[in-house]
C-alpha cells in the first residue's frame, strides 16, 4: 500500500514537471514528445515540439486540423494505433517535416500531398494496395522509402520517377509480380524487393540504377539471376528463389561484388565463379550440389555450402584460396577429407563439418584453426597426429560420434582448448578415461562427457561426475590430484566470468 503511495506520488509529480506537456506523453528539453495509448492526437503539444513519437494508441483518422500548430515538427511517428485514413492534404502544411513514420497501421493508401522536405518515409505493415502517380509527386528530397508488408502488386517505374534523391528502397512482403523498366532512380544504393512472387526481371530495369550496391530479390520464383545488373553492385541476395544455374559470364562486370548469397535454390552445380574476383563471401546453403565449386573466387573469406550432397573435399578444392576463414560443409555426404586440403588458407579459423559421414579426423588442418565441429559422424578414434599442430583450436565438438577412448596425448597437445564436447559416444569408462578427464580438467577445458556404453557395470554412469567410478578409480584421482597441486594449472570455476558461448551451434566468428 505504502509503495503504491510512493509510486502514485512519483507518477504525479513527474506530470507536474512540464505542464504543458499532455496527459499519456512524456516531454523532454530536446523538443521532443512520446505518447502512449492515446484515443486522439494530443492537442496543446508545445509548439516548439520538433518531434511527436506516439504508439500503441487508438487513432483512426488523421486531419489537417491535428497538425495546425506544429510548425516546428520535423520527425512524426505513429506507431501501431490502428490509423485507417489521413485527410487530403494533412501534412502539407508541416513545412519543416523530414521523416514520417506511419508503421503498423492500417492505411490503405499513401497519404496525400507529402511536403517536399521529406526525407524519410516509412509506411511499413499496412493494407496499401496501389501506389498512385501522384504519391510521390515533388518529393525531391526523400532518400528512404519503406513500404514492407503491404499488399502491393505491382510497380510502375513512373510513380517512382519524382524521387531523383531516393538512395533506399524497401518492398519487401508484397504481392509485386512484375516490375516494369527502367526504374529511373540515379541515386539509388539499396534495394530491397524480398518475399514477393517475382518471375522475372527484364535486363533493362537496371539501366537508369547507376549507383546500386545493395540488391535483394530474395524469397521471389526467379529462374535465373537477373542480366545488366549495374557494376556498382556490392552485394547480392538471390536466396529462396528457383535457380538452377548461375551464368556467371553474365556477372564478370561485376568487379566489385563482395558478397553473393545463393541458399535455398535449386542448384546442382557452380562453374566459373572465379570470375567473381572481389568476391569474399558466397553462401550456398540448401542446395543440390554433388561437388564443391571449380575454382572459387582467390578473394573469398567465407564459404556456406552446407545442407547439399557433396561426397568429396579434396586438395585441389582450395588450393588458391588464401584468404579463406570460414568454411561451412556441415550436412552433406563427405566420406572423403584429404589431409592438408586447406594447408594454404593461413587465416583459416572456422571449420563446420558436423552431419558428414567421416570415419576420422582430417588431417593436416591450418594451424589457425579456432573451431572445429564434428559432431554427428562416424568417427572412431581421435588420433594425436590429427591434432598436434592445431594450438589455437579452442572449441572441439566430436558429440555424436563412435569414440570409446580417448587418447590423452592428443588433447594435451592443444594449448587453448577451452570446450570440448564429448557426450552422444560409446565411451568405455575405464579408469584411464577418468585420468584424461581430470587432465583436461586442470587445464581449464569444459569437458561435456557423455555416458558409458561399457563396461557392463558402469554403464549408463556420466564419466564427467560418477561418483561410483571415482570411488573404482580412486588410486588414480590421488596422483592426478597431487599433479594438479603442484602445476596449479586454472580451473574453468575459477573464472566464472569467461565470457564465450557454449553453445555448440553457436559460431562466434571472432574468437580470440
Ligand atoms: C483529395 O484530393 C484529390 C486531388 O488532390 C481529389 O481527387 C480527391 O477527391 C480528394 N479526396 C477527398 C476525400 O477530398
Ligand atoms: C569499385 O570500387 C572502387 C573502390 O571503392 C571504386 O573506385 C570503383 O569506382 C568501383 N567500381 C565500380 C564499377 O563501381
Ligand atoms: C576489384 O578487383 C579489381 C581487379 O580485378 C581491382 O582493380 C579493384 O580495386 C577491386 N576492387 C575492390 C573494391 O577491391
Ligand atoms: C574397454 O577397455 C578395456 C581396457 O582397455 C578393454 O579390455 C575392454 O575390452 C574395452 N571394452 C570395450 C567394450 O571396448
Amino acid at each position: 500500500m505504502y509503495l503504491l503511495f510512493v509510486l502514485l506520488t512519483l507518477l504525479s509529480s513527474f506530470d507536474s514537471v512540464d505542464p504543458s506537456c499532455p496527459g499519456r506523453c512524456s516531454c523532454d528539453s530536446g523538443h521532443s514528445v512520446q505518447c502512449y495509448r492515446l484515443m486522439e492526437l494530443p492537442t496543446g503539444i508545445p509548439v516548439t515540439t520538433k518531434r511527436l513519437y506516439i504508439s500503441h494508441s487508438k487513432i483512426q483518422h488523421l486531419q489537417l486540423s491535428n497538425f495546425i500548430q506544429m510548425l516546428a515538427l520535423e520527425d512524426f511517428i505513429l506507431l501501431a494505433s490502428g490509423t485507417e485514413s489521413v485527410e487530403n492534404g494533412t501534412f502539407k502544411t508541416l513545412s519543416t517535416l523530414k521523416t514520417l513514420e506511419l508503421w503498423k497501421n492500417k492505411l490503405r493508401c499513401v497519404p496525400s500531398a507529402l511536403p517536399a522536405t521529406l526525407e524519410v518515409l516509412k509506411l511499413n505493415d499496412n493494407s496499401i494496395r496501389v501506389l498512385q502517380e501522384s504519391d510521390f509527386e515533388g518529393l525531391k528530397k526523400l532518400k528512404t522509402l519503406e513500404l514492407k508488408n503491404n499488399l502491393i502488386s505491382s510497380l510502375s517505374p513512373s510513380t517512382l520517377s519524382a524521387l531523383v534523391s531516393l538512395q533506399n528502397l524497401v518492398l519487401d512482403g508484397n504481392n509485386i509480380q512484375s516490375m516494369r523498366a527502367p526504374l529511373p532512380l540515379p541515386h539509388l544504393k539499396h534495394m530491397s524487393v524480398e518475399n514477393n512472387k517475382l518471375h522475372v526481371i527484364l535486363s533493362s530495369f537496371f539501366t537508369s540504377l547507376e549507383s546500386l550496391q545493395f540488391l535483394s530479390f530474395s524469397g521471389n520464383f526467379l529462374t535465373k539471376i537477373p542480366t545488366n545488373l549495374p557494376k556498382s553492385l556490392l552485394s547480392l541476395k538471390m536466396e529462396r528463389n528457383q535457380l538452377k544455374v548461375v551464368r556467371f559470364r553474365d556477372m564478370k562486370h561485376l568487379e566489385n561484388l563482395s558478397q553473393l548469397f545463393l541458399s535455398e535454390n535449386s542448384l546442382s552445380s557452380i562453374d566459373g565463379a572465379q570470375l567473381l574476383t572481389n568476391l569474399t563471401t558466397l553462401e550456398l546453403s540448401q542446395n543440390q550440389l554433388q561437388m564443391l565449386p571449380f575454382k572459387l573466387p582467390t578473394r573469398l573469406q567465407k564459404l556456406d555450402i552446407s545442407n547439399n550432397l557433396i561426397q568429396r573435399v579434396t586438395v585441389q578444392d582450395f588450393q588458391d584460396l588464401r584468404d579463406l576463414k570460414h568454411l561451412f560443409l556441415d550436412n552433406n555426404l563427405v566420406s572423403l577429407f584429404e589431409a592438408g586440403a586447406l594447408q594454404r588458407c593461413s587465416q583459416f579459423s572456422n571449420l563446420a563439418l558436423e552431419q558428414n559421414l567421416l570415419l576420422s579426423i582430417p588431417l593436416r588442418l591450418p594451424k589457425t584453426l579456432a573451431r572445429l565441429d564434428l559432431k554427428g559422424n562416424a568417427i572412431q578414434d581421435i588420433a594425436e597426429r590429427e591434432l598436434r599442430d592445431l594450438k589455437q583450436l579452442q572449441v572441439l565438438n566430436l558429440r555424436n560420434n563412435k569414440i570409446s577412448a580417448l587418447d590423452l596425448k592428443a588433447l594435451e597437445g592443444l594449448p587453448r582448448l577451452r570446450h570440448l564436447y564429448l557426450d552422444g559416444n560409446p565411451w568405455n569408462c575405464t579408469c584411464s578415461l577418468v585420468r584424461a578427464r581430470e587432465v583436461l580438467k586442470a587445464k581449464g577445458t569444459d569437458v561435456r562427457g557423455g555416458q558409458c556404453a561399457a563396461p557392463a557395470d558402469r554403464q549408463g554412469e556420466s564419466w564427467m561426475s560418477s561418483k561410483k567410478i571415482m570411488r573404482q578409480c580412486e588410486h588414480i584421482l590421488h596422483l592426478a590430484e597431487k599433479n594438479k597441486e603442484t602445476r596449479k594449472k586454472p580451473n574453468p570455476e575459477d573464472h566464472p566470468n569467461v565470457r564465450i558461448n557454449i553453445d555448440d551451434d553457436y559460431y562466434d566468428y571472432e574468437i580470440d
